[in-house]
């Protein structure tokens, strides 16, 4: 990809962590913009390998981590992340994410870092208890340093990330009044679907919970998750009027299926105890399988084409490291650092 000097045009960054697959909770809240404002913006996609080794769950486990960074990219090109345009990469080649994670942890307090609520949250929800590293606490800073290594205008992300773009413009404010302007401030995009719901319903969606339906599902296997998604608990007999709202079935009928007349006609007759919930879950089964097709397609390209996914990523990285690297500098510039 051709990256402008003169940064004329605005430019994006996001990712995600290397632990898995990506879910349609990935598509709606961050890939789907991404794929559309490509086009826009110069697009940075960083795959999070190193973040990856703060969970517990996962820093013991190289090689889950490894395999996932093929994974996530495949799936970023899957959805139509071209990367002729865009720029995927590597966070864990590009050592100078971890000076400027390094630089970045002497500006921000540590017990602010403790009540960022999606760390504070993670540790809840993941059961971590007391048992996570300092480099758990210190993630969102390398986070930040993702973003800020491209100087980047915008985010797209879900909106649990919004406290690590806060916490970017902290430090964009404080590097700036402390040492000198390097850094401008970084505006969130949020998607479409706030927080997707899990298909039990919970506002978690996680692998050991198995709610989530993978960009790379099986027509099998995402039907078997469709029959089995949870709808309205109170309705027993497809005669009893349901409730639509925070109903998970049509939750997903609205974030994916385009005809429109088809949900509304589906609701009208839910409320009123006229259709069953095969006859509605069929008819998502149908809207979700047209809508994985081509991912599912092009995933299978990609996995089949596995030196290509690596040509890509190297030639990502590469990029992103030149950029990094000027930055860097800057950095180490305003900070009057001596280079011995
Ligand atoms: N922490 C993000 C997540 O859990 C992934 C991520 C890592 C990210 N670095 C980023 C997102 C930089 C946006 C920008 O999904």
């Amino acid at each position: 990809m051709h990256l402008d000097n003169t940064q004329s045009r605005k430019r994006i960054l996001t990712g995600d962590n290397a632990s898995g697959k990506l879910h349609l909770g990935h598509y709606v809240g961050s890939l789907e913009n991404r794929v559309k404002l490509q086009n826009e913006y110069d697009t940075f996609i960083v795959i999070a390998d190193m973040h990856t080794f703060a969970y517990p769950k996962y820093f013991s486990d190289p090689s889950t981590i490894s395999d996932s960074v093929y994974q996530v990219a495949i799936d970023n090109l899957a959805v139509g992340l071209d990367p002729k345009i865009s720029n995927i990469f590597v966070e864990s080649s590009i050592p100078e994410i971890y000076e400027l994670a390094l630089i970045f942890s002497m500006l921000i307090s540590y017990n602010r870092n403790l009540r960022n609520p999606t760390i504070k949250d993670e540790i809840r929800d993941k059961e971590m208890g007391d048992n996570y590293s300092l480099g758990f606490i210190n993630f969102p800073v390398m986070q930040v340093a993702d973003i800020l290594c491209v100087k980047a205008d915008a985010v797209p992300v879900g909106e649990d990330q919004l406290p690590h773009l806060e916490l970017t413009n902290e430090v964009v404010k404080r590097f700036n009044s402390t040492y000198g302007n390097v850094f401008k401030d970084v505006n969130p995009i949020i998607g479409r679907v706030k927080r997707l719901v899990g298909t039990d319903g919970s506002f978690k969606m996680t692998k050991t919970l198995g709610n989530t339906i993978y960009l790379g599902e099986t027509r099998e296997s995402l039907k078997e998750k469709i029959m089995k998604m949870y709808t309205d608990p109170n309705r027993i007999h497809p005669t009893d009027p349901g409730q639509v709202e925070g109903n998970p079935v049509f939750i997903y009928h609205d974030a994916f299926n385009p005809n429109k007349d088809e949900v509304q006609d589906l609701k009208d007759r839910y409320t009123k105890g006229k259709v069953g919930d095969i006859e509605v879950k069929d008819k998502l089964f149908n809207a979700l399988d047209s809508f994985l097709l081509p991912i599912r397609e092009r995933r299978r390209y990609y996995e089949d084409n596995v030196k290509l996914v690596k040509e890509i990523l190297a030639e990502g990285t590469q990029k992103v490291r030149q950029e990094a690297r000027n930055t860097l500098d800057e950095v180490r510039d305003k900070m009057m650092l001596h280079r011995f």
